[in-house]
């Protein structure tokens, strides 16, 4: 595991984009496994500006989400294809019909989820996977709990994520209750993971998922067992492995 450290968000941003972009030019027909979320907005910010630059090109890049809502449609604002689109898609050359991610709209959740494994062994595996991490050390939508789950599933949000989401839908009726997510072994099979984290509202789960005991009450902890981690931080989510003075 290699920990880069960044000064703030725009530093570990650009450093994130980096090895992101070394990962395109190294192969251009790379599947990438994107995350959602506020951490890789900057990120993917960069590389648009890069692509704009011509310095990168999408055009055989196949993409596959970790995540998304149960119920929502592409059109959606809130749903994880919206966010793609909307914050990377729609502005690079990428083929969108290589763009994956799990079917909101497909209700029968055993179908979602074994089209959605389906997908990522057609397209080869995962050359490159994006995470970011949860506070309390989730990845992808796979919550602390009794066990790893594995593969594609559907999960059940907690009360507490689906009041936190309210505030972007009309009443309580339309939030999202579950979400289509990759499991743990879908995330641990890519061949490179990337974790970006920022603040020190991450400081913790990242202190207890690189340095703390492998269990699924921290989700992230299983990424110690993966070979090939890269994890880039800014200063505030890396405030408690600073402390311990373990980097
Ligand atoms: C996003 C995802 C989540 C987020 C995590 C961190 O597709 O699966 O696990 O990566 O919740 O979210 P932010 O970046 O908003 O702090």
């Amino acid at each position: 595991m290699i920990i880069y450290s960044g000064k703030d968000y725009n530093d570990i941003s650009r450093k994130a984009a980096n090895i992101m972009s070394a990962q395109i030019i190294m192969k251009p027909r790379a599947v990438l496994g994107l995350a959602t979320g506020s951490t890789p907005v900057g990120m993917y910010r960069q590389l648009i500006e890069w692509y704009r630059k011509g310095d990168l090109d999408f055009s055989q890049i196949t993409t596959v989400n970790l995540d998304e809502y149960k119920g929502l449609s592409g059109e959606n604002e809130q749903s994880y294809r919206y966010f793609m689109n909307n914050n990377l898609f729609d502005h690079v050359n990428i083929d969108k019909s290589r763009t994956f991610v799990p079917n909101g709209l497909e209700k029968d959740s055993r179908k979602a989820c074994s089209d959605y494994n389906q997908i990522i062994h057609t397209v080869g595996g995962i050359d490159m996977q994006l995470l970011g991490i949860g506070g309390n050390g989730h990845i992808g939508f796979n919550e602390p709990g009794e066990a790893f789950e594995t593969e594609t599933h559907c999960v059940d949000l907690t009360e507490s994520t689906i009041q936190a989401n309210s505030r972007f839908f009309n009443n309580l009726d339309e939030v999202p209750k579950q979400a289509y997510t990759m499991g743990i072994k879908n995330i641990m099979s890519a061949k490179k993971i990337l974790l970006i984290a920022s603040g020190e509202s991450k400081a913790e789960a990242l202190y207890r998922s690189l340095y703390g005991p492998v269990t699924p009450n921290v989700p992230a902890s299983i990424l110690q067992l993966h070979p090939d981690v890269t994890v880039v931080a800014d200063e505030g989510a890396l405030k408690v492995i600073r402390e311990k003075e373990l980097i």
